[in-house]
């Protein structure tokens, strides 16, 4: 089976991945590799960011690797937080700050259309791909459920009740952003 490093040093997203390609291919995290580096995520684009991760990953192992990179994009706030969701709230702030940031800036807004986009960016022998995938949804105006990361408390999937935070991680993973992206990667590499 091909091995990947999965550039990141977020935990969650390790463990949602692995769910979807547990028996297609194995990874291997930052951690796993003996690399303890945060990635800079200087760009205002999603690409260009995914692109950032795995390229100074790549750079440092000269393995295959892939990262992705993911922001909330709000219609009623003209894409926002979007590239910046992971600092939204401000530089070193928490997932509970930027919630809340957040719902304040869509108090009184009746239109809560978002949409969860998902960049990956896969270096394979050096070579860049590019993947990626959308769960679009609504922002409520309380937070519901523990479980998950993130924005996952205000946001419910289109076609579910439940926020991302209600559900287990295989519920999530039906609607999921990451797992549409990862799911292309995966045929990718299938063919490959
Ligand atoms: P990044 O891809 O690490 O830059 O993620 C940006 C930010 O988006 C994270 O810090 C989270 O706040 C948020 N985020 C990314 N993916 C998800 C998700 O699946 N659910 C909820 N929030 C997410």
């Amino acid at each position: 089976m091909r091995t990947l490093i999965f550039a990141t040093n977020n935990q969650n997203k390790v463990n949602e991945i692995r769910k979807v390609t547990e028996g297609k291919f194995n990874i291997i995290t930052l951690k796993e590799a003996g690399i303890d580096i945060d990635i800079p995520e200087p760009h205002d684009t999603l690409e260009a960011n995914a692109t950032e991760k795995s390229t100074v990953i790549y750079q440092l192992t000269k393995q295959d690797v892939f990262s992705e990179d993911t922001g909330l994009e709000v219609v009623a706030l003209n894409g926002e937080p979007g590239v910046k969701s992971a600092r939204y709230a401000g530089e070193g702030r928490d997932f509970q700050a930027n919630v809340d940031l957040l719902l304040l800036n869509l108090d009184g807004i009746t239109n809560r259309q978002a949409q969860f986009r998902t960049v990956v960016s896969l270096l394979l022998d050096g070579k860049e791909y590019l993947f990626e995938g959308i769960c679009t949804g609504t922002i409520i105006s309380e937070q519901r459920g523990r479980q998950g990361f993130g924005y996952d408390p205000v946001f419910i999937p289109e076609g579910s009740t439940k926020t991302f935070a209600e559900m287990t991680m295989n519920e999530k993973n039906i609607f999921s952003h990451r797992k549409k992206a990862i799911s292309k990667l995966i045929d990718f590499l299938a063919q490959v």
